[in-house]
């Protein structure tokens, strides 16, 4: 790797890819990134960001400016610099499985540019792919396209990411630990390397772990799980403390949280968790554990959990409201979480169909997502403008996604706008003292008042 402006190419621009080949042109590197999909590549060339995350749309317009190269062609890409990473979907079916076809075609067409290139190249998985993928398949297609050896002559790497969308820059320039699962020692070594020019940062060699392709793909599913798991337990316990009078889950999670070796992170009861990682990782885990026999009953049970929290919310507008035909329902945030405009397996979504079935009518309304979810749901519900148009006229309102902007909504804006000002807090947002009282407030993992 030459020591003036390391070259990288980033193969699959989208959410994943295009924060890394913006972070990764900030910092100095060249990059090249490459997509299938031309129109997108002219979107990206223009420096428009073609989804929102935050600061991601300066950081676009400085990379193009410094020279972040776009191109479709893979050829180009490796040939012109010392590491390709792959960042390519890899989504998932309703049974679990992954589909690896994007991992195997941009490895297919690095392999063969490989062959053309008489240089040692890594090679470099950021993809989720299921334990093993990278030494097996990912490994076998390099090798058969390109007619070399994964070791002597290209290497190879599984690096997860672990971006977490609304902070995904952050995130990237800032990680809390990089993992590189290596094939070989010379590939680890190229892999650190280029993470340590990229922090410039001394520091950054205690927060690299190394270690096998397979234990690395197996760190993703394993810290997904996990932190999926802590919210279905936030939220199994908020069930529990809803049927308790004097309960509340935000200060028992803020009294668990605060042991240390629990820690409060991922402890917010909600509707559930949504997301493109958590619900197609976890599926794709217990399905690729089921295939060799074994099971995997805590996360069977913290899907089944969270398959079950967004009709919390439903049954909690049945319970104020009766029978819910026919009742205006403000749903108020659409996106599977704040700061983003994604929708993929968002709870609004789960809820709003729930509300629908119950043939109440929806009129709903998100900062950002609006678009993404018309494009799904088309004028099977109403969107509105603003949280307060949304609330005009509604019957019950249910705070599905805990958007700032949402925090500065008072209970008089609820009781002047509303029909019934029910008011459902799906994501513990609202300071129940203020509300309760001015109107008919409910919350998830909150209790019934107790008797005085
Ligand atoms: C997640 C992981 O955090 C990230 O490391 C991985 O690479 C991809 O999956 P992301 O899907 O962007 O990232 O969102 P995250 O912030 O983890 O939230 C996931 C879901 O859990 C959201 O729907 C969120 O609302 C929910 N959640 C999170 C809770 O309900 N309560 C919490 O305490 C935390």
């Amino acid at each position: 790797m030459s020591h003036e402006r390391p070259s990288i190419s980033v193969f699959g621009l989208g959410r994943v890819g295009l924060c890394f080949a913006a972070c990764c042109a900030h910092r100095g590197f060249h990059v090249i990134g490459v997509d299938i999909d031309e129109e997108k590549l002219s979107v990206i060339e223009r420096g428009e960001a073609p989804f929102y995350e935050p600061h991601l749309q300066d950081m676009l317009e400085e990379a193009v400016r410094e020279g972040l190269e776009l191109t479709p062609s893979a050829h180009e890409a490796v040939i012109r610099s010392d590491i390709s990473f792959v960042t390519v979907g890899t989504p998932g079916g309703p049974d679990g499985s992954v589909d690896l076809s994007q991992v195997e075609s941009a490895c297919h067409a690095i392999g063969e540019a490989l062959a053309e290139k008489g240089a040692w190249h890594l090679v470099v998985i950021r993809s989720t792919v299921p334990p093993g993928t990278t030494g097996g398949l990912v490994k076998d297609v390099l090798e058969g396209s390109s007619g070399l050896r994964c070791g002597p002559d290209f290497g190879l790497c599984m690096n997860p990411e672990f971006l977490s969308e609304g902070r995904a820059i952050k995130g990237i320039l800032e990680p809390d630990r990089i993992v590189i699962g290596e094939h070989d020692r010379r590939s680890g070594d190229a892999l650190q390397a280029f993470y340590e020019r990229f922090d410039g940062d001394a520091s950054t060699r205690k927060r690299i772990l190394r270690t096998s392709l397979i234990n690395a793909e197996l760190i993703k599913y394993a810290s997904n799980a996990f932190l999926a798991m802590k919210v279905s337990f936030a939220n199994m316990m908020a069930r529990l403390c809803q049927a308790l009078p004097g309960a509340d889950v935000v200060a028992v999670m803020d009294g668990v949280g605060l042991d240390r070796r629990i820690g409060r992170a991922f402890l917010n009861a909600g509707l559930g968790w949504g997301g493109s990682c958590f619900p197609k990782d976890l599926s794709a885990l217990l399905s690729f554990a089921g295939g060799l026999g074994i099971s995997l009953p805590l996360v069977r049970a913290t899907i089944e959990v969270n398959d079950e929290q967004p009709l919390v919310a439903v049954e909690l507008a049945r319970k104020a409201l009766g029978d819910l035909r026919g009742k205006r329902v403000a749903v108020l945030g659409l996106a599977f979480k704040p700061d983003t405009d994604d929708v993929r397996g968002a709870v609004s979504l789960k809820v709003i169909g729930a509300l629908l079935a119950e043939g109440a009518e929806v009129v709903a309304y998100d900062p950002k997502a609006v678009e993404n979810v018309r494009a799904l749901l088309g004028d099977t519900i109403e969107y509105a403008g603003s949280a307060l148009e949304a609330l005009r006229g509604a019957h019950c309102c249910i705070l599905v996604t805990e958007w700032e902007e949402f925090r500065a909504l008072r209970p008089e804006d609820f009781g002047r706008l509303m029909k019934e000002p029910v008011v459902i807090d799906g994501r513990r947002i609202f300071d129940p003292e203020e509300f309760e009282g001015k109107v008919r407030f409910f919350a998830i993992g909150r209790g019934p008042k107790k008797a005085t």
